[in-house]
């Protein structure tokens, strides 16, 4: 564990647990758009990095992918466990090196809304670049850096941590600018493939009328498409 774990443990884990499993903001919003920018997952070795409660390993499993499941939270890894059974699903800290990850040994990277907890995030891309084999993608999600500094206020560029509820838990992000974001994805030795602001599903309308209407107008998710350039 490190100094900042930022894993959603215990009541945390549960709380995102119980939502993640509804319809709204992750299963019609983030985690559809996601698959569009994945895409074909048929016959590829594909991690989940951060995985949470395990709906889009279970996803890409069905989708014929041989997924690995990874994350922080010893009660979102029995989730995704329950989840995703066809899954190898691991208990790890990502702000640790992936050693149980050999060199090019996957075909492509999911990363949904977790790099904004971890430390080292140039140390993370680094080891994503590692264990993908020359060409493999990333597509990864974070939460929309000026939906944060609507939310939070001050200086946009002021990078910084912040505290938010999950429910009766609290949760721990830091808050960067786009360009930080896409320059450490350039720097870690990525070619950036296409960059998504995704609308919520129409779906989202009925079950969701409020939020549905306010994330056709406001960016609240981001998600970049890259490939390892080695
Ligand atoms: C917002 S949730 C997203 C979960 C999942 N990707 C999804 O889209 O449903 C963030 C996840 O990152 C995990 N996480 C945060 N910091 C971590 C760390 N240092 N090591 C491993 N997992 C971490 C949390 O436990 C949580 O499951």
């Amino acid at each position: 564990m490190t100094e900042h774990d930022n894993a959603y443990h215990g009541d945390a884990g549960v709380i995102f647990a119980a939502r993640a499993a509804e319809a709204g903001l992750n299963s019609l919003h983030e985690r559809p758009a996601m698959l569009r920018m994945v895409g074909e997952v048929a016959g590829l070795k594909v991690a989940d990095l951060g995985c949470g409660a395990g709906q889009l390993a279970a996803i890409l499993s069905a989708a014929g992918a041989q997924v690995t499941g990874v994350d922080g939270s010893e009660v979102l890894v029995d989730a995704a466990t329950r989840a995703a059974p066809e899954a190898t699903i691991v208990q790890h800290d990502l702000d640790l090196p992936l050693e149980f990850l050999a060199d090019d040994s996957l075909d492509g990277v999911v990363c949904a809304l977790v790099i904004h907890h971890l430390n080292d995030r140039p140390r993370f891309l680094a080891e994503i670049r590692r264990v993908l084999r020359p060409g493999g993608w990333i597509v990864l999600s974070t939460t929309h850096p000026t939906a944060d500094w609507g939310y939070f206020g001050g200086s946009y560029f002021d990078e910084r941590w912040v505290t938010r509820s999950l429910g009766e838990a609290t949760m721990e992000y830091q808050l960067i600018t786009m360009s930080t974001l896409i320059n450490e994805i350039i720097d870690a030795g990525f070619v950036l493939e296409r960059m998504l602001e995704p609308q919520p599903d129409e779906a989202m309308r009925t079950v969701d009328p409020e939020r549905y209407e306010r994330y056709r107008s406001d960016p609240i998710f981001v998600i970049l498409r890259a490939h390892a350039d080695k």
